[in-house]
């Protein structure tokens, strides 16, 4: 395996970032995971671009530009000859001395790894997951914003950890109001009375990209659209709850804490139209050459 550090591909045993490094020391960084089908990189320009959202928010300087990482990400899946794949591109604010000052930081530090892609099991589509709300709250968008796709985790972390003590697959928190958020690592929607329904930006999540095709899916496919604020009776009182990411595109769930879901056909026809959308963007991308960004057949 290689994995491409700051200026070059590396194999994988020297592919280590020094003890100084801020995003060790402080979960100072941003990341990105995207997904790679087929020799693909799905919505690659929309993850660039919240990359550098991101980046901007907390002022560090992307070290390359959008072309180039670009082409790194290529470089980086054709070393592994990798065509389905798992893509996390970490920036952090880089090696210095210890102390929260960026300026002690000269340069971030670039990582983008790339594995094979590992499919969740059929069986969680069919039947759906286990989630649960747990105590842990959603950081304040006034204290660290969730739009902010951080290496700042623990928030995350904490509300897992709940969430598989009570023997669920994943966490969704609700925000310091008691609004529904998000999951750890993914979006939140439910169904209620034929409109779908997922939690506005506004209270406190990350802009997800698959949640933003999700919801222009929806409003194509006819359906009644609602991003606002909701709580925890609302989801108790739903038809249908999925999840949404990069990973796991559209995932059913079958039960919140103590309510249950039948997996139902809006969250069935949404995750058939995004694989519609995945694969119409795939050959789209093809039509375009074989290797704009150097990833040859
Ligand atoms: N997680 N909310 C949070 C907190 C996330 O970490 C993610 C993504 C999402 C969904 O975003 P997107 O649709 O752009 O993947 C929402 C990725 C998959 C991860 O952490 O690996």
């Amino acid at each position: 395996m290689y994995v491409y550090l700051n200026d070059r591909l590396v194999p994988r045993s020297e592919a280590v970032v020094s003890v100084f490094d801020h995003g060790f020391l402080y979960g100072d960084g941003v990341y990105e995971t995207m997904r790679c089908y087929d020799g693909v990189v799905f919505m690659l320009d929309e993850h660039l671009r919240r990359l550098a959202r991101s980046a901007s928010m907390i002022r560090i300087n992307l070290p390359a530009d959008s072309d180039s990482l670009k082409l790194m990400v290529y470089e980086t899946l054709q070393a592994n000859k990798l065509r389905d794949a798992y893509i996390r591109l970490t920036v952090s604010r880089g090696y210095g001395p210890i102390g929260l000052d960026p300026e002690l930081c000269p340069s971030p530090t670039l990582v983008i790894m790339a594995e094979a892609m590992k499919q969740y099991p059929a069986a969680l589509y069919e039947n759906g997951i286990r989630v649960a709300i747990p105590s842990v709250r959603r950081n304040l968008r006034e204290a660290l914003n969730p739009e902010i796709k951080s290496l700042n985790f623990l928030n995350n972390i904490l509300a897992k950890i709940e969430a598989a003590q009570g023997g669920a697959y994943e966490a969704v928190m609700l925000n310091a109001s008691g609004a529904l958020t998000e999951g750890s690592i993914s979006n939140l929607f439910f169904s209620k009375g034929g409109v779908l329904c997922t939690p506005s930006i506004e209270c406190g999540i990350l802009d997800g990209i698959t949640r933003g095709i999700v919801l222009e899916l929806a409003v194509k496919e006819g359906l009644t659209v609602k991003a606002g604020e909701f709580g925890r009776e609302d989801i108790y009182s739903a038809e249908e709850v999925f999840l949404t990411n990069t990973t796991m595109e559209v995932m059913p769930v079958s039960g919140v804490d103590d309510a249950r879901y039948a997996v139902g056909g809006i969250t069935r026809l949404l995750h058939k139209a995004y694989r519609q959308e995945v694969k119409a963007y795939v050959e789209h991308m093809k039509a375009q050459g074989p290797s704009i960004w150097g990833y040859d057949e």
